[in-house]
């Protein structure tokens, strides 16, 4: 390599650079430290995912996700027992642990299969038991949340095609009403469990409010926890060394290089706060504050599993700060470390077909489809 080359080992950062646009009006916020102020700041309230334009539902039944404040707080308290170091190591660990090596079975039995379903499959499933969507078929419940998400994918297009494919969107929502979210209602009215519906039934909400909350888990806990899962694969696949220092690591060790890949390839690239003191729109580069010299030292756009300062406790700004930061970051990383640390230790696992990678401008995100894997029978 020439001295002069940068290693740079990411692989969505051009489709980023091309895609990844600011909300109209916001100013780019892109070094860590000013990223992280912001987003710690009780002066800032959340401007993103379309938080401006929401269904003003009453405050008192707002998703979490478009709460501030006060009515914020005591919603994140609320729920904070469903994230739990203990939660994740026991119950959730037993759901991520039963669930990967059922589709890992699954997929020795086909003697290989397609990255992205499986990987969707475990995160719908741990998702679920969190929220509370156990009383339907989890394979037809995923296939039914990737419907509800059509109408993100037409967002450019004509204004007919727009209609048509939200029209389709709406559809899906109400299937998943219908076959997910309700049975799922109906069972916790009878007897109420430990998850999400069983508090929000707890608090008064509306059906209607309780389908918002499960859209919102949906997307902030399944569809990224699917991308990143793939994304982790495709560079174990590719990085002999990477993927052998991650079959030696103990747990801790494990994590360490997940969130080392997840800082290069940080599924969500913005968000957006709005300032209350003079209302100035923000938008909160993670890409650019992950790669930030004076926070993670040299070499910012190259893996290094040695990095100075790197810890378990430290992700970065991959699951921004502050009021907001996502209350499901270590369900993630600990799904995916259960997930890959079976996957790749099974026998004769080849990666056939890389994945592709695509663009959602409404979740702001890469997309990975079609990646498969042959093994042995
Ligand atoms: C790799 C996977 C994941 C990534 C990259 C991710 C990323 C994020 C980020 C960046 C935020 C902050 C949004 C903001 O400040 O505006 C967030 C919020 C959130 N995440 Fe995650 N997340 C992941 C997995 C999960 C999982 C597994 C769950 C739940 C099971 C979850 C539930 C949530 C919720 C409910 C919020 C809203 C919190 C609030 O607004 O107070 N996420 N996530």
């Amino acid at each position: 390599m020439a001295a002069t080359e940068v290693k740079d080992d990411r692989k969505s950062a051009a489709l980023a650079a091309q895609r990844v646009k600011p909300n109209q009006g916001a100013r780019v916020i892109s070094r860590f430290g000013l990223a992280r102020e912001i987003l710690r700041s009780t002066e800032m309230r959340q401007a993103g995912a379309g938080a401006e334009q929401a269904p003003r539902v009453d405050v008192e039944h707002r998703s979490v996700f478009f709460l501030d404040g006060e009515e914020h707080k005591r919603k994140r308290t609320a729920i904070a027992r469903f994230f739990t170091p203990k939660a994740i190591g026991t119950r959730y660990r037993t759901v991520m642990e039963h669930t990967s090596d059922q589709l890992l079975a699954d997929m020795r039995a086909a003697g290989g299969g397609r990255l992205d379903t499986i990987s969707f499959e475990l995160a719908v499933t741990v998702a679920a038991d969190i929220v509370g969507l156990t009383d339907s078929n989890q394979a037809a419940m995923a296939k039914r949340i990737q419907g509800t998400l059509f109408g993100t994918y037409f967002l450019h297009r004509n204004a007919v095609l727009r209609r048509a494919a939200q029209l389709v969107s709406v559809v899906n929502g109400l299937r998943f009403f219908r076959s997910d979210v309700k049975p799922a209602i109906r069972a916790r009215r009878k007897q109420r469990r430990e998850d999400v519906i069983s508090h929000l039934i707890d608090e008064g909400y509306p059906d209607k409010a309780i389908l918002i909350e499960c859209m919102t888990y949906a997307v902030a806990g399944m569809v990224t926890t699917r991308e990143f899962i793939v994304m982790a694969a495709w560079h174990l696949f590719e990085k002999d060394e990477v993927r052998e220092r991650y079959l030696a690591a103990d747990e801790q060790g494990q994590l360490a290089i997940l969130i080392e890949i997840l800082r290069l390839e940080p599924v969500a690239a913005m968000l957006h706060r709005r300032s209350n003191a003079d209302g100035e729109l923000l938008a909160v580069s993670i890409r650019d504050a992950n790669v930030d010299e004076s926070v993670v030292g040299g070499c910012p756009f190259a893996i290094d599993l040695d990095r100075p300062g790197a810890s378990p406790a430290n992700t970065y700004m991959s699951f921004g700060d502050g009021s907001h930061r996502c209350p499901g970051a270590q369900v993630a990383l600990n799904e995916t470390r259960v997930f890959l640390d079976r996957l790749f230790r099974v026998p004769g696992l080849r990666l056939t077909r890389e994945p592709t990678m695509s663009w959602s401008d409404a979740l702001m995100s890469y997309e990975l489809r079609g990646a498969l894997v042959s093994c042995s029978r």
